[in-house]
This record gives structure tokens, C-alpha cells and sequence, in this order.
């Protein structure tokens, strides 16, 4: 009985809305809703981003406008078409909305960018769940002799379980496979490779399932983590796919940083991964110079904006491993601290972008820690 009453004042309520598309999803996914609003996708817009909006504000305008749309609020229909920007909800609540990323019928490999190919069905989404291929509608589902009718998969719309790019991950890539500037130099370099062999997927790494129903309505133990793990959320969890391994040598040791996932880390422009180091000896704690994880852009040999570079003077990123060295012999009985973290941005580029003040965005968010004893 419950279940009828909340499904029919949802109905009621998601009726009356029209417009900010998302939170009519909300009605009936709303832990799924608070932890979309809370992520990195939410916030993608010059609105919600103050880094993103420093870069938009430096970056030189023609007579295409807000480039950017395409990625970061391709919901604005305004914007993406005429690149011209203005606050609007969608770019303040819902710049990649539920429904867009829903819609993702099929991704066109480009040369500069890729493109989503989003489907023109109203209120019919894809999405991915082992078991449940095959399009579920919805029905009404008898028991008690009828006398209680309960809603089975969602009265609001129908769902597409047949997409495969949701189950390999493609679905993420076309945003994220690579963002070429004019000079067709890859600013982001995720440099990710999708492949059937893969334990994981983009989604199971940065969507893990996690406690909370997914629906008000029928409800499950767990619901894919739609503030998406990596940098701004549950950064201490990635560290499970990171892996240190130690040897020692006649000058010093040195640290192998094992990438586990299936893309470069830290390659995002300005972006910084930082590898502490720190030897507890006897009572002394020695601190060693830490290890840098970037890519510095530049033209002619000289560090320039993204969108002028056409080289990388300096890349240190971890693409499968990484090695990398301390001058510092390891003795018996030292206990050896390593911690891997990452910073939105590099301090520098907080000073380019005259970011500085904002201590948020140049904090150090620690992926892994772990010790060694010898
Ligand atoms: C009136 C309630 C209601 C509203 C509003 C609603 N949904 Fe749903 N949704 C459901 C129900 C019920 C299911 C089925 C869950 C199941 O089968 O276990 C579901 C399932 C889904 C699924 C698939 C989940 C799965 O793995 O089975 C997706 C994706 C989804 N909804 C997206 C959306 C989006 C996007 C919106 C907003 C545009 C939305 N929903 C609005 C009730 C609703
Ligand atoms: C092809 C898609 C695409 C386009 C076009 C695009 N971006 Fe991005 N951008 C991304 C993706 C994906 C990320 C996240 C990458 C990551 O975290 O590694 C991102 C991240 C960023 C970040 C880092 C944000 C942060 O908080 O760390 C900035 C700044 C940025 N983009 C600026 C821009 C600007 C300015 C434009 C337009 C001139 C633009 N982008 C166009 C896909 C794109
Ligand atoms: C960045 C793209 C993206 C956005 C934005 C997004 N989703 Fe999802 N969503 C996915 C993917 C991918 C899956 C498949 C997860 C899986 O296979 O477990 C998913 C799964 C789901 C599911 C099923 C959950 C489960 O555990 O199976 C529901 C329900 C859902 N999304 C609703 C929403 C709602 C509501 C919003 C907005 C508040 C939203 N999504 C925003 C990509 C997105
Ligand atoms: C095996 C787990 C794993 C898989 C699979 C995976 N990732 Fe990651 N991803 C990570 C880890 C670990 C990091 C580093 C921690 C962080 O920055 O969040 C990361 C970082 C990122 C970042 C931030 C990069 C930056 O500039 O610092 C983006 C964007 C990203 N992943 C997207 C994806 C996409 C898209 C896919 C699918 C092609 C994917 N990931 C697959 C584990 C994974
Ligand atoms: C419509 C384009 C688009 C799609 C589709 C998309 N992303 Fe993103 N993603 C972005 C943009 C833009 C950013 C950077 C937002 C910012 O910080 O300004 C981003 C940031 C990220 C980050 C880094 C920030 C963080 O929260 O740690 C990760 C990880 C990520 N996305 C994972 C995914 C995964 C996994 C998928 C597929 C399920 C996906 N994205 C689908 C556009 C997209």
C-alpha cells in the first residue's frame, strides 16, 4: 500500500516539473540525485568550476563562443548549439544531466574530439546491468490476489539494457578519449584504451556499487556511485589500483608505481600526482625530496597556456608504471612511508589562473599510503 501511495504522488509530482529535467529524476533516485550533485559532472560548468571558469576567462574567444559546451554543458542546448553562454539552470544545476548521459546512444571516434551520438527517445534511457539485457517496460505486478498491485522496473519511463557501450565503458569516452587544442595536441591525455580483457571498466572504478537503494521504489541493497570516485570524492579508495613495489640499490631505492587501471594518470593539463616519501630511523624521520607526476606544456620550448601548446617539454605521468628514484640508502630496521596523492592543480598553474588564494584547489588528496619495513 505504501508503495501506491509514493507512486502516485510521485506521478503527481514529477508531472508538475518541467523544467530542470534531473530533478524529476530525483522524485525516485534520490540518494542517486544528492550524490550526482555533489560531483565533479554537476559542476562542470563555468558556474559550478571556478578552475574551469579562470581557463575559459584566459582562453582567447572567436566567433565559435564557448567551445567547451560540448564537454562540460553539452545539456544547454543554447550553448552547445550557439556558443553563446548565460546562467541559466541548466548550467547551474544539471550542465551534463541525467538524461544526456542516459541518452548516450553511440560514440563517433574524431580526430580532435570525439562525439556522443545521443538518442532523440523521450523518457527511454540505457544503462548497464548484468542479467537484465532485453528492454524492460513498465507493468503493474499482481499479488495478494490482486488486492495489491506493485510497480515493477519504472512508471516514469522505459529502459534500454541492450547498449553495450555502458557495459564496456565506452559510454565515458566520448568526452573523455582525448581533447585536441588547434594545434592538435591532446590537453587531457587520459590516453585510455578499452579492452575485453579488462577486469574493470570505467564505470566499476569510478561507479562502484555502493550501500543506498537505487530506486525509491523496489528497493536494492546497493546503486552505482554517481559522485563518481577519483579526485574530488573517495580519492582514498583509487589507491586499491595503484601498486608500489621496492627495490632497494647501491645509491638509494627506488619506488615502481604500478598503474593498474587503463589510462595514463595525472595528464590533465596543470594537474599534479605527487609520490611523498618519508624514513622513520630510530628516533629521527627523515623526509625526502617528493617525486612529481605532470606534463608541462609548451611551444618553442617555452611553458605556455593549453591552447597554444604543441608539445610536452616535461611528461612524467604514469601511463603503465612508472620508476622512480630516491638517493637514500635504505637501512635495516627503517620503516619507509610512501604516499601517493594528487592536486587539481600545480601551484604554478594556481598563479596562472590567479587561483592562488583558494587553498581548495591545490590541496593534496592522498589515493594510497603504505609502509615498508626493513
Ligand atoms: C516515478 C519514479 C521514477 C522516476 C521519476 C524516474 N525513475 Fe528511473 N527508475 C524507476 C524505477 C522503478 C526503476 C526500475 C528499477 C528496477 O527495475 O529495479 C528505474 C530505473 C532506472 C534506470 C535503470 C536502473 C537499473 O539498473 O535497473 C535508470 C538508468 C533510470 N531509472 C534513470 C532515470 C532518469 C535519468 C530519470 C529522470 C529523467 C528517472 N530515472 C526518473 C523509477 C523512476
Ligand atoms: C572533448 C571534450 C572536452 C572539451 C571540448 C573541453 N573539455 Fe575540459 N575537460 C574535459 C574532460 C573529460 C575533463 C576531465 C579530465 C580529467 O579530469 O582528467 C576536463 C577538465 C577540464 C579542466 C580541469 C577541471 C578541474 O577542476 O580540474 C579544465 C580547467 C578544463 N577542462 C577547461 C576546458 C576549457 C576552458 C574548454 C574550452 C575551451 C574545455 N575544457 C573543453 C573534456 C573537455
Ligand atoms: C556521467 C554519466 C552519468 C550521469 C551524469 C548519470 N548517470 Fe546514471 N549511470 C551511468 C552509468 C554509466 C550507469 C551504469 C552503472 C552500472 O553499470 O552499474 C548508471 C546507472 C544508473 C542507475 C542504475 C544504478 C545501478 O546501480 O544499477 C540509475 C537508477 C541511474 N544511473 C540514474 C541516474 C540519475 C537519476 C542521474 C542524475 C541524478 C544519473 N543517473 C546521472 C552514468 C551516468
Ligand atoms: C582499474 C581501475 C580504473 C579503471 C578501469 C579506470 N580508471 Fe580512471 N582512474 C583510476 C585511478 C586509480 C585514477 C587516479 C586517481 C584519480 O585521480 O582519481 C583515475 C583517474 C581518472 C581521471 C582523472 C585523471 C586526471 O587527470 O588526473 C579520469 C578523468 C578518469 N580516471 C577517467 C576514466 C575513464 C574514462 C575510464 C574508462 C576508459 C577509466 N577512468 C577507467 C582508476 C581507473
Ligand atoms: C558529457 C561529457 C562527459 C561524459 C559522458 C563523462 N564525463 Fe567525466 N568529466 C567530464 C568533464 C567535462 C569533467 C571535468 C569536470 C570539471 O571538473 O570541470 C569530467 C570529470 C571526470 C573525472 C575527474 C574528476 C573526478 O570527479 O574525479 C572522472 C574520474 C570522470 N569524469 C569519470 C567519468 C566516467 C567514469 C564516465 C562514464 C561513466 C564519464 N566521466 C562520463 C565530462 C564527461
Amino acid at each position: 500500500m505504501r508503495y501506491i501511495f509514493l507512486f502516485f504522488t510521485t506521478l503527481l509530482f514529477v508531472n508538475t516539473l518541467t523544467a530542470n529535467e534531473s530533478k524529476v529524476c530525483k522524485a525516485c533516485h534520490p540518494i542517486i540525485y544528492d550524490e550526482y550533485y555533489d560531483s565533479s559532472h554537476r559542476n562542470a560548468s563555468i558556474y559550478n568550476n571556478p578552475i574551469h571558469n579562470a581557463m575559459w576567462e584566459k582562453h582567447p574567444k572567436d566567433e565559435d563562443g564557448y567551445t567547451c559546451a560540448k564537454c562540460h554543458s553539452p545539456s544547454d542546448l543554447e550553448a552547445l548549439e550557439t556558443g553563446v553562454l548565460s546562467k541559466n539552470e541548466t548550467q547551474v544545476h544539471e550542465p551534463i544531466s541525467c538524461t544526456y548521459c542516459h541518452s548516450i546512444k553511440d560514440i563517433k571516434e574524431g580526430d580532435s574530439s570525439n562525439v556522443n551520438i545521443v538518442s532523440d527517445k523521450k523518457r527511454e534511457y540505457y544503462t548497464a546491468e548484468d542479467g537484465k539485457k532485453g528492454k524492460a517496460e513498465y507493468e503493474m505486478e499482481s499479488s495478494w490476489f490482486g488486492f495489491v498491485k506493485e510497480p515493477k522496473s519504472s512508471p516514469f519511463h522505459k529502459i534500454d539494457y541492450d547498449n553495450e557501450n555502458y557495459y564496456s565503458g565506452n559510454v565515458c569516452m566520448g568526452c573523455h578519449s582525448h581533447a585536441n587544442n588547434e594545434h592538435g595536441f591532446d590537453i587531457t591525455m587520459l590516453d585510455a584504451l578499452i579492452s575485453e580483457d579488462d577486469k574493470n571498466s570505467c564505470v566499476t572504478c569510478h561507479m562502484p556499487q555502493v550501500l543506498g537503494s537505487k530506486v525509491t521504489i523496489n528497493e536494492t541493497k546497493t546503486h552505482a556511485y554517481h559522485g563518481i570516485a577519483g579526485i574530488y570524492h573517495k580519492s582514498g579508495s583509487m589507491g586499491e589500483y595503484i601498486d608500489f613495489e621496492i627495490s632497494k640499490n647501491s645509491d638509494g631505492f627506488s619506488v615502481n608505481v604500478i598503474n593498474k587501471s587503463n589510462h595514463a594518470l595525472f595528464g590533465q593539463a596543470f594537474r599534479q600526482g605527487i609520490l611523498k616519501a618519508e624514513i622513520k630511523r630510530g628516533n629521527k624521520t627523515i623526509t625526502l625530496e617528493p617525486f612529481i607526476f605532470e606534463r608541462i606544456l609548451a611551444k618553442d620550448g617555452v611553458e605556455v597556456m593549453p591552447w597554444e601548446a604543441n608539445e610536452a617539454i616535461k611528461d612524467t605521468l604514469i601511463y603503465a608504471k612508472r620508476e622512480v628514484s630516491f638517493k637514500e640508502a635504505l637501512q635495516s630496521g627503517d620503516r619507509l612511508n610512501l604516499t601517493l596523492g594528487v592536486q587539481r592543480i600545480s601551484k604554478e598553474g594556481a598563479k596562472k589562473l590567479g587561483l592562488e588564494l583558494d587553498k581548495e584547489f591545490t590541496k593534496f588528496r592522498v589515493l594510497k599510503n603504505e609502509v615498508f619495513n626493513f
